[in-house]
């Protein structure tokens, strides 16, 4: 499932009437990279939990055949390509949160969904790698079945100092690739940190995690926090495990303004027909700019 009804507060005026994930990064909506990234890690059904304001999603990942026809008729063979996604072996289902009561009321809002299945939860305003060519869901449903965990998180080393920016996790032992979690905090102060490892947005749940995210209070922002429903799974003594994000799966986080300039950048510097050019366009910009300060 992804989780899509955040109002993308952090980003206004841009989201003031569009989802944050439908943004641009270069030439594609953020979450097509991310439906883009499940599908090619095996995922085949996807669950879009929505809100107010959303309807684009869904018209982005459906059949449009007046703009296919306009496209046919006027021989815009190269155009009709970018279309390609749409014949992706993914079916999609949307359900709306009604309030916004946090990320682990969003989850739960996947409960009829998944029923007695394990599920992948993928945050719709993180993209892992460059182009979205990450592995890491497919090598968490590997550890997932063969540790027989009740969830599995990607996480990915952060600055100290950033902390309170993401959930962070306390290894059991030691912090290898893959390893077990003692428990978990949502955004600490760096001098409560409990290391530097942070939830990088994607998950894989056993249906358990439904019954543990109804114990979990609201926070003082009246929020549902999904890392406190998997905190309750530490406690239970079930199997909490880490996969750590390799060195090319960075997280791109287009949920404020500083990375998701980054993003677009790194990301149309590597488009395949406009990067070079780009790229000449922004030392020019550079250099114009070093002149003048
Ligand atoms: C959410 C999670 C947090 C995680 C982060 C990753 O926070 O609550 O644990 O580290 O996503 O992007 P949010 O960014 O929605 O505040």
């Amino acid at each position: 499932m992804i989780p899509v009804a955040g109002f993308g507060t952090r980003l206004l005026p841009a989201t003031k009437s569009q989802p944050k994930e439908m943004l641009p990064v270069a030439r594609k909506p953020i979450v097509q990279y991310v439906v883009e990234e499940l599908v090619s890690n095996g995922v085949q059904q996807i669950l879009f939990v929505t809100g107010r304001n959303k309807t684009s999603i869904e018209n982005h990942f459906d059949h449009d055949p007046e703009l296919v026809r306009t496209l046919a008729e006027g021989h815009k063979e190269d155009l009709l390509k970018e279309l390609d996604f749409e014949a992706l072996k993914a079916k999609f289902f949307y359900t709306r949160q009604r309030m916004q009561k946090g990320l682990g009321d969003a989850v739960l809002c996947a409960e009829s969904f998944a029923g007695e299945k394990p599920f992948v939860v993928a945050l719709g305003d993180s993209i892992l790698g460059l182009n979205a060519l990450s592995r890491a869901v497919a090598r968490m449903a590997d550890v997932f079945d063969a540790r027989r965990a009740s969830c599995v998180i990607a996480v990915e080393e952060v600055p100290p100092e950033e902390t309170r920016h993401y959930g962070i996790v306390q290894p059991a032992d030691g912090a290898g690739d893959v390893f077990r979690i003692a428990n978990l905090v949502e955004k600490p102060d760096p001098s409560n940190a409990p290391s530097n490892l942070a939830i990088a947005g994607r998950y894989i749940f056993s249906p358990v995690i439904f019954d543990m995210i109804r114990r979990v209070r609201p926070d003082r922002r009246g929020e549902i926090q999904l890392t406190d429903a998997i905190q309750l799974l530490c406690e239970e003594g079930r199997r909490v495990v880490a996969v750590k994000l390799t060195a090319g799966e960075k997280r791109y986080d287009i949920g404020n303004f500083p990375s998701y300039f980054e993003t677009f950048v790194e990301f149309a510097l590597a488009d395949p027909a406009y990067g070079a050019g780009f790229r000449c366009a922004l030392e020019r910009l550079l250099a114009k700019n070093a002149a003048t300060v």
